[in-house]
């Protein structure tokens, strides 16, 4: 692992993800040298531990201008819309979506940038994937926008590896649940809230079915593997379009009955709205097996760990 030299930028920075990535790669690399970005203000989270600059990853020119004027040598593009905010406003989705890796992925090969990470998503499998243990080749039919557009993403994240050479490494990350930055408008948010719900006030009510399976990784697990991918060998990354990637897969009903080991009198209700049909558009389990055999992925973080770590910790 070389962390001389490397100065990175962090677009998205003050989202879910995005904040525990910086504060993780600014430990690796120094703050000095991961540079937070966001659209937003500066999220508090990241307050103090480092550098942060106002960017619209949208502008490819003032995007530019930061990469050069920042001597920036590793993009992490974060910024998206998600897919339950995206099905209420499919063309301003597919307009963030696209344009902002199609910008990255320019300013990766003019300015000749040493790596990019851009997550695509479980999204991008359809009512056609198979609904257990999915394999990353499979039949691909994605039903929302946000699937839609992250499989195009993909397209064009092996599309410019293979034409110039760009080393851009992607994962289809589950539904990811953490405690630090509030989720930004996903179908399996629903996983954070109902932690948030069983500890303020007992009860939630559950905008999915009891019996709604989803692949889901905690926060730790997705932080950990994005930044193995992002340290492997050039040699050992054998796909340029995205890794699949899993940890647990669970219903509703299950993770409430988990909460109630702790919580005993907490009660969940089910009143699913438009974003039930999005989940049963995707698969319930994830068969990551290339990501484990060729840069050694393993999660740490089942359903049990999970609960008792964010109870303790939102506590
Ligand atoms: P989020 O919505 O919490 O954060 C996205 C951040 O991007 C926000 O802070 C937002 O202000 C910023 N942003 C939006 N438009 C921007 C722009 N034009 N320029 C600069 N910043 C902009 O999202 P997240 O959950 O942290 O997800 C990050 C990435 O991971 C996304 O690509 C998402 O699709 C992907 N992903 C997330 C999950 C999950 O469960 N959170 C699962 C699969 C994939
Ligand atoms: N967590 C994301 C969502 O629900 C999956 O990519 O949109």
């Amino acid at each position: 692992m070389s962390t001389k030299n490397e100065r990175i930028l962090i677009i998205g920075a003050g989202g879910q993800i995005g904040v525990e990535l910086t504060l993780a790669l600014r430990n690796i690399y120094g703050k000095e040298n991961v540079i937070a970005s966001d659209l937003k203000a500066e999220n508090p989270l990241l307050t103090g531990t480092g550098p942060f600059l106002h960017v619209d990853a949208m502008d490819k020119n003032g995007l530019q201008q930061t990469v050069q004027k920042e001597k920036i040598t590793q993009i992490y593009l974060l910024a998206a819309v998600l897919s339950a905010v995206g099905e209420k406003n499919p063309l301003m989705a597919w307009g963030v979506n696209m344009q902002t890796i199609l910008n990255v992925l320019e300013i990766a090969r003019e300015e000749q940038l040493t790596k990019i990470f851009w997550p695509s998503s479980i999204a991008i499998f359809g009512a056609t994937s198979p609904k257990q243990n999915c394999p990353q080749q499979t039949i691909v039919e994605p039903t929302t926008i946000y699937g839609i557009s992250k499989y195009a993403g993909e397209s064009w994240c092996e599309y410019y590896y293979e034409k110039y050479g760009v080393d851009v490494r992607s994962l289809r990350y589950p539904g990811l649940i953490s405690y630090k930055s509030a989720p930004g408008g996903g179908t399996t948010d629903y996983a954070i809230d109902i932690f948030h719900q069983a500890l303020k006030t007992k009860t939630y009510d559950c905008f999915l079915d009891e019996d709604t399976y989803l692949p889901m990784m905690y926060m730790d697990d997705g932080i950990r593997a994005t930044i193995e991918l992002m340290e492997a060998p050039a040699e050992k990354i054998k796909n340029h379009r995205s890794y699949n990637l899993a940890a647990m897969s669970f219903s509703p009903k299950e993770i409430a009955a988990e909460i109630q080991k702790h919580i005993p009198d907490f009660r969940i209700h089910y009143k699913p709205d438009f974003r039930q049909a999005i989940a049963e558009s995707w698969p319930q389990s994830i068969d990551d097996k290339e990501a484990r055999a060729e840069w050694g992925w393993k999660p740490e973080f089942d359903l049990a760990k999970m609960t008792e770590d964010m109870l303790k910790n939102l506590k």
